[in-house]
């Protein structure tokens, strides 16, 4: 067994586990240089390079786990969303869905052939990876959702929420379609081998309590009813800016709860279901900071969660891509050298 999954069924572990949402990316030079090379989307979708990405930061810091190196708006594009990735920018969809014909237009399509590529790189990747556990993951319908009716990232979601309140059927189809395609895809996932899932619901926490309980948890709940897990792989859920809501979070079916910068996690810990694990939750930020305060930092977040069995280190959000990954090193040692060993014994 390994530390990571070990922390994800809250079994005690000797330290806690690191890694490090969007480890694998801009911040690296060895990642800078295969993009130079290559499009964004030719790459997660050529099962070699995707492989060879993933496992960049697990050789140059160790990581405790891997993530699959793909991106969430792979499903939008396979329910036919015309997807782009442009420089400065991010992504564009140059169909977004404004009205219920447009969501029953969307693709009806076998998530297995179309999105076939991950399985192959999963599988590269289990015969590379070795005792390290691969993380699979995928976009919660809700912001996979907000990117197809926006057609680009949005500050507010004004538009997806213009959708929303005045044509509720239409969320509706849309939300249903993404739903089914998301169960497929994480099926897909868990048939070839990931040990564990992410689902991101990044835009999450623009929404009003009533609207995030039917658009965020309810979509959520049906999409972990339609999993098939026979080996119980832990899931995880990260919801940014949610974590007032973590009531409901924590009923759901899952294993991890994803914190995001701003919540008090050790208080968090006393709060939840001890049952459940907590992941988090460093301000990406901090890694701007002089060396001397981002260790102590580090240790402010590892000294309250050592009494509680089931943390595992990461940020609160993904990694910038103009952080120095000599600070990346510094984390992931000081994360190393902090046994739990005097917490335990
Ligand atoms: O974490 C990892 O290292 C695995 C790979 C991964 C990527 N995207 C690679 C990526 C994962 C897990 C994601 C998830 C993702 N993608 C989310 C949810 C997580 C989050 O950060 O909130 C979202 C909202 C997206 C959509 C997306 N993809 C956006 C908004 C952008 C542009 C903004 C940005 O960060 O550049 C992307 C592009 C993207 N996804 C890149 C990478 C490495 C940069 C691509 C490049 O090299 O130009």
């Amino acid at each position: 067994m390994s530390l990571y999954i070990d922390a994800a069924h809250c079994r005690p572990t000797s330290r806690a586990p690191i890694w490090i949402m969007r480890q694998a990316g801009r911040y690296l030079p060895e990642y800078r240089a295969f993009r130079d090379k290559y499009g964004f989307l030719d790459m997660i979708r050529t099962p070699e390079i995707a492989t060879e990405i993933t496992l960049q930061p697990i050789r140059r810091f160790g990581f405790d786990a891997a993530i699959l190196f793909s991106d969430i708006l792979t499903v939008a594009n396979a329910l036919g969303a015309d997807l782009s990735f442009v420089e400065g920018k991010g992504p564009v969809i140059a169909n977004p869905v404004r009205s219920l014909h447009d969501a029953s237009q969307l693709v009806s399509t076998d998530i297995r052939l179309s999105l076939d590529y991950v399985s192959r790189a999963i599988t590269l990747l289990k015969s590379e990876l070795g005792a390290t556990p691969l993380i699979g993951f995928a976009g919660a319908p809700f912001t996979v959702a907000s990117y197809m009716v926006e057609g680009s990232s949005s500050r507010d979601l004004r538009t997806l929420k213009q959708f929303m309140y005045s044509a509720p059927d239409a969320m509706e189809e849309l939300m249903d379609r993404l739903v089914r395609a998301t169960a497929d895809y994480l099926n897909m996932q868990i048939e070839a081998g990931v040990d564990s899932i992410q689902i991101f619901d990044t835009w999450a926490g623009l929404l009003s309590y009533p609207e995030f309980q039917e658009w965020v948890i309810r979509p959520i709940r049906a999409l972990l009813n339609r999993l098939r897990n026979p080996a119980g792989v832990p899931i995880t859920i990260f919801a940014k800016g949610t974590s007032a809501f973590w009531n409901d979070l924590t009923q759901l079916p899952i294993q991890v709860l994803g914190v995001d910068w701003q919540a008090d996690i050790p208080a968090l810990g006393q709060l939840i279901n001890p049952g459940i694990a907590l992941q988090g939750n460093l301000d990406p930020m901090m890694l701007y900071s002089p060396s001397d305060v981002l260790k102590k930092r580090v240790l402010r977040l590892l000294e309250p969660m050592a009494n509680r069995p089931g943390y595992i280190f990461n940020l609160g959000h993904g990694i910038l891509p103009d952080v120095n990954p000599d600070q990346v090193k510094l984390v992931v040692d000081t994360v190393k050298e902090y046994g739990y060993e005097r917490v335990y014994s």
